[in-house]
């Protein structure tokens, strides 16, 4: 699946989360498991904490032969305390080594957002992010071959359009939140208008995880109603329903049955009646991001940060 144009490669529909936020997941058996059951893309993250031990169990499976590098996507993310332009190449090295890996698939700028090089983020270390320095520095990596092409996540339209306005490299990608509870449809349109690829994360709406309260995708009545006329999972119409709209999807899963049930959405379809009823679903953003949000940053209201796309 692709519609950039500013990317040597494609994008597979499907993609693998390893994230340890909540720390309960072995990343290694984690991985391998999710390479054995067919995923090529995994979505990777220095802010993730796990890119070592997802190296190791990619190491060790080309080396067993299970599947080439070339035959994996990966993505890495730039994160917010490497925005600095001479800190974004010292930032991918690091990645990469972590990774043992002699390139990325693809390195997005994690947020809009920036505190000092080698701090944890505290208000009294914000920086104001200068999206347009950043992003040539991501250029040249993509110059250099280290990365086949680069994109943002948690973009708004308008801060996707600034940074078109001055890109030499356009983005490939924006990766954010996207599942039949939060669709975004004038972002995805403005990402197909400009040949940005739309590639959704928490696409089941993050269920049970500790950042998200009170999500309820997969109880969602339409969706469920979809599942019991199709025979399928609620999580399975959930991540089908991403991709008949056309984003690649990256749900997250520690569970065996559940990575194998959430890949298994190749040979059905859901038909254009019952596709048509999640225009019914009431909208609501889960992931605010509001981590960013303080008096001291760029980003005083939920407002500022997702340009009123909330
Ligand atoms: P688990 O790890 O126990 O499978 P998202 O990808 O939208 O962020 O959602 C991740 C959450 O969804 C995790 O808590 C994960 O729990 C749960 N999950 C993943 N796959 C399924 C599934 N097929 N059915 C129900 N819950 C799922």
């Amino acid at each position: 699946m692709c519609d950039t144009e500013a990317a040597k490669t494609e994008i597979p529909s499907t993609g693998l989360g390893p994230r340890q936020a909540d720390r309960r997941e072995d990343p290694i058996k984690f991985s391998c498991f999710g390479v054995n059951a067919g995923y090529r893309h995994i979505d990777c993250a220095s802010a993730y904490n796990n890119e070592k031990e997802v190296g190791s169990a990619l190491k060790s499976l080309f080396e067993m032969g299970v599947v080439k590098r070339e035959d994996m996507f990966i993505t890495s993310k730039l994160w917010c305390n490497d925005h600095a332009p001479e800190d974004v190449p010292e930032a991918l090295d690091s990645t990469l080594s972590d990774l043992q890996l002699d390139y990325l698939d693809l390195y997005l700028i994690h947020w809009p957002f920036r505190y000092k090089k080698g701090t944890s983020w505290s208000p009294e270390n914000f920086v104001t992010p200068d999206i347009p320095a950043t992003w040539a520095a991501m250029e040249k990596l993509y110059d250099s071959g280290k990365t086949r092409a680069i994109g943002v996540s948690n973009f708004s339209c308008k801060k996707l359009n600034d940074l078109l306005a001055v890109a030499r490299v356009p983005p490939a990608v924006n990766q954010v939140e996207g599942h039949p509870g939060w669709q975004q449809a004038k972002l995805r349109w403005f990402c197909q208008t400009k040949k940005v690829h739309f590639s959704a994360y928490s696409p089941l709406g993050s269920p049970g995880t500790s950042w998200v309260k009170g999500s309820n995708v997969l109880t969602n009545p339409i969706v469920k109603m979809v599942a019991e006329k199709l025979g399928k999972t609620p999580a399975q119409i959930t991540l089908k329903w991403g991709l008949q709209i056309g984003h690649s999807v990256l749900p997250k899963s520690t569970n065996k049955a559940r990575m194998q049930e959430n890949i298994e959405l190749f040979d059905w379809s859901i038909p254009d009646d019952l596709f048509a009823k999640f225009s019914e679903i009431e909208q609501a953003r889960l992931i605010l991001g509001d981590f960013i949000v303080h008096p001291q940053s760029l980003y005083k209201t939920l407002e500022d940060l997702w340009d009123d796309e909330i």
